[in-house]
């Protein structure tokens, strides 16, 4: 069977690779073909940030940089004691990821970025091989969310403005208001007897912004910071699909709170879209548990033209979904008291893709994720809406969502009706489906989608494949050379992070295989590229340094100035000492990068 899809694979007709048929070259007008006005850069395999000829890159902030001036500077003799576990919270946290900038002036932003998660074989002296309690304190005030302004000086150069009003760090220990299931009893715990307050937030991936001014920072792989004391524990179906079990990545069980034989609850605490007012550094995060539990990239949010909000999420993890939250009340912009609360109630769909006639195309079908439709009853084990909140997976393969290749960041195209989707990579795919054309996929692909009017709250839609990635190099035969706009110049595995800027460049992060050897022969280190959704070209703007992932991203507002996150360089103790060189730690870094004649970014 996986052989006879495998030579379907390989079966696929040039013809439906090729750019030109697929976009139709005859739509094209001059305009949208010089939309990259950049030379490509060549891969890069040194320990540095590449950007194309008469641009220029700084950093902005890196990890363990002051937010306030009590805080003391990065310590490269990482002691760890009451006053740097307690330094960590007025710091920049570590990981860089999603970021959203909130306009205060031309040259002033709250900057909200995401702390993903930490690099314990960097952090400490002994490189993640004596985890201790304080070790994990260190840890939980090191993640979460940063906020701070930044501001244009003389230069041109955004600086960190240190004891802004707006600075403000969200950690583990963050108290957090819970919306949609306060109170429900498979959130309560023992330091939480109503179920009314939930501390912390984890693992915040990328993020989201939403037309109300409010951040969206979305927790993904929660599961790692949970473990068990008790070894023989025996863990149920929820807790399986969800990879919450004995043995945690991070040895966070040393703190009780992450031990799930003493705390059985708390991981349904957490896999949720948390909501952040950067205006109020006093105001309390809320998570958003109605947009669902799972392993969140980010929240792409959009008002329909039904004045409805839809939100549009991607489940990263091999054979998870994409998933639509569409809001039960309406946006009104005379109305922000309101606005504010629209993310408390709405409808959950999960998505199933259909081949269509031809390849690489099809149809598809929003399910409904509502207690008492599409079976989900008591009968079939899901016993109320608040269940399904909680246990989004198992609803969503039972109502026979489609399997996907990890997705990742979603973003809708203003200037068009489509919505594009990562889907990094599956090498667990062991049969093509639709959306998915390719089994052991290694290099990723991107789809996209659209409604009939541009509706997105109609359940059918249509959708294809933007490009798959891949290496027309090494295979030049096959569908792992990727789609016809795939070549030796901008090949690139594993696309992560997306962002339309407004001029309607797509930009496309990766956090992918860095070998350059093999199958990403020719690849070179992660890297940043752009694409023309028009006509479907790619080139490479930026490559990152050893080791890092790049992901993140924000412009000006005048587009003049882009932000770039360079997560881990040196990840696993790979040779980076990025990015202050000599024999100094690797740690993720925000970058600044500008032209040198002031041009709009990528024009
Ligand atoms: Fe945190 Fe799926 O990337
Ligand atoms: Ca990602
Ligand atoms: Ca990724
Ligand atoms: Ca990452």
């Amino acid at each position: 069977m996986q052989r006879r899809n495998f030579m379907k694979i390989l079966g696929v007709s040039t013809a439906s690779l090729s750019y030109a048929s697929f976009f139709g070259a005859s739509i094209l007008n001059a305009k949208e073909n010089k939309l990259l006005g950049f030379e490509s850069i060549d891969i890069n395999t040194k320990d540095i940030v590449v950007v194309p000829k008469d641009y220029e890159v700084k950093p902005l902030i890196s990890w363990g940089d002051p937010l306030f001036s009590s805080a003391k500077e990065f310590d490269e003799s990482k002691i760890i004691n009451e006053d740097s576990i307690n330094n960590a919270t007025l710091t920049f946290g570590d990981n860089t990821d999603g970021m959203s900038v909130f306009e205060l002036s031309e040259d002033s932003y709250i900057m909200c970025v995401n702390n993903e998660y930490i690099n314990p074989e960097h952090m400490f002296n002994h490189n993640d091989k004596n985890m201790t309690l304080d070790d994990v304190r260190y840890e939980q005030n090191s993640l979460g969310v940063s906020i701070f302004e930044i501001k244009k000086d003389k230069n041109g150069d955004f600086n960190i403005v240190k004891d802004s009003k707006y600075n403000r760090r969200i950690t583990a220990h963050t108290p957090m208001e819970v919306s949609t299931l306060r109170g429900f009893d498979r959130i309560k715990t023992k330091d939480d007897k109503n179920g009314e307050r939930i501390l912390g937030t984890i693992n915040n991936c990328a993020n989201g912004k939403t037309p109300w001014g409010t951040y969206l920072a979305c927790e993904e792989n929660f599961d790692d910071f949970f473990g068990s004391s008790n070894k023989k524990l025996e863990l149920n179906e929820s807790e399986k699909r969800y990879g919450v079990g004995v043995d945690s990545v991070y040895k966070w069980e040393l703190d009780s709170r992450f031990d799930i034989s003493k705390n059985r609850n708390e991981p349904n605490r957490f896999g949720y879209v948390v909501e952040i007012d950067p205006y109020n550094p006093n105001s309390t995060p809320i998570k958003r548990c109605a947009l669902g539990r799972f392993k969140h990239e980010n929240a792409e949010v959009l008002i329909n033209k039904d004045s409805h909000v839809v939100v549009y999420m991607g489940d990263d993890e091999a054979n998870e979904f994409i998933y639509k939250f569409v809001s039960k009340n309406k946006f009104d912009s005379k109305n922000n008291k309101n606005n504010r609360n629209l993310l408390e109630s709405g409808t959950l769909y999960v998505a199933k893709f259909t081949n269509g006639k031809n390849e690489l195309e099809g149809t598809g079908e929003w399910i409904e994720l509502s207690y008492g439709k599409n079976g989900l009853t008591k009968e079939n084990g899901f016993f109320s809406y608040e269940d399904i909140l909680i246990d989004t997976r198992l609803a969503a393969s039972f109502v026979g969502a489609t399997p996907m290749d990890r997705p990742e960041w979603i973003v809708a195209d203003n200037n068009s009706r489509f919505v594009y989707a990562t889907l990094t990579n599956n090498t667990k795919r062991t049969e093509a489906g639709a959306a998915n054309p390719r089994v052991k996929n290694q290099y990723g692909h991107i789809i996209r989608w659209w409604h009939k009017d541009n509706n997105h709250n109609s359940t059918k839609f249509k959708w294809d494949i933007f490009l798959l990635a891949g290496n027309p190099m090494q295979y030049p035969n096959d569908l792992r050379k990727g789609t016809s706009n795939i070549t030796k110049d901008n090949m690139f595995n594993s696309p992560d992070g997306l962002a339309f800027d407004k001029f309607g460049r797509l930009w496309i992060e990766t956090d992918g295989k860095y070998s350059n050897e093999g199958d990403f022969l020719g690849m070179g280190n992660n890297q940043l590229l752009c694409a023309n959704p028009n006509t479907g070209e790619v080139r490479r703007f930026l490559s990152g340094p050893i080791g890092c992932e790049i992901t993140g991203i924000a412009f000006s507002k005048d587009y003049k100035t882009m932000f770039i996150g360079i997560q881990h360089p040196g990840e696993n103790l790979l040779p980076s000492h990025y990015p202050n060189g000599g024999d100094s730690t690797p740690r993720s870094t925000i970058v600044q990068i500008r032209h040198k004649n002031g041009n709009v970014i990528g024009s």
